[in-house]
């Protein structure tokens, strides 16, 4: 069984957290969002308080999130999902698209890994093994966040880092060999028939504004919002931004 926040009634809103991140990333959305519908908001198996040490791919991990909001009564839904847990929700679209009302894909991508991306995975592993979750963590925190944020918003770098370095180094190794093997969702893009919302920070690094407009020109129904001032973590970063963007798709009839 997984571990989830909820809060608010009305409208099932399920918001999917990154790598190796929990449901707490999703703090200022789950206050917002929770005002006017039902927010929903997993720690995937093996992260947070969804304490597992089994093995899991992408696929698996839509598999749970759909028993789980099965469980809950909360299908169909509007699904979102940050850079990993875009991943989830891309597989969750092609899994179930029937219990899909709508979808937001924040700073993540459709692709698979590349082979220097599969490599990487390795290196991660390996130092996760060796070091443990702090080493990745600091490895990871400079390429997550825009430029300026740990400056202007320490509390947010602060954050991060401790949701992070929190995570089981197991769990991060089960994740880095799910993501290193998950199938390219892009050939299953023209298929998706929800509203869609792809959320990019202008400065984020790992899933870029590029990747962002390709992935907006083959679902049908996308728009495409660019948050100022956001790296990777533009929901944790600038919350008002993406609040407001969130708050306008779901009003829009999504
Ligand atoms: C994430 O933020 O979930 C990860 O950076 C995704 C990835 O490593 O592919």
């Amino acid at each position: 069984m997984l571990f989830y926040s909820e809060r608010g009634e009305g409208e099932p809103i399920v918001l999917v957290h990154g790598f190796p991140l929990d449901s707490r990333m999703w703090e200022a959305q789950i206050a917002e969002i929770s005002g006017s519908r039902r927010l929903i908001a997993p720690d995937l198996r093996g992260f947070g308080r969804s304490s597992d040490a089994s093995p899991f791919s992408v696929e698996s991990l839509a598999d749970d999130l759909h028993a789980l909001l099965s469980d809950l009564g909360a299908l169909p839904c509007v699904l979102g999902g940050l850079s990993m847990g875009g991943y989830v929700s891309l597989a969750y679209a092609y899994q179930y698209p029937g219990d899909l009302r709508g979808l937001m894909l924040v700073d993540t991508k459709a692709e698979g890994d590349s082979a220097e991306q599969k490599e990487g995975r390795g290196k991660m592993i390996e130092l996760v093994r060796q070091q443990g979750s702090r080493a990745v963590a600091e490895q990871m925190l400079p390429r997550m966040l825009a430029k300026g944020t740990p400056k202007s918003r320490p509390a947010v770098a602060q954050a991060l880092m401790s949701i992070m370095e929190a995570c089981p180094p197991i769990t991060i190794e089960h994740a880095l060999l799910a993501m290193r093997d998950r199938p390219d969702q892009t050939p299953n893009l023209p298929a998706i028939a929800v509203p869609t919302l792809i959320v990019v920070g202008d400065a984020d690094a790992i899933t870029p504004v590029s990747v962002a407009q390709s992935m907006q020109k083959q679902i049908p129904r996308a728009q495409l919002a660019v948050i100022k001032g956001a790296g990777h973590m533009s929901p944790m970063e600038q919350p008002v931004q993406v609040n407001q963007t969130m708050a306008r798709f779901l009003d829009g009839g999504c």
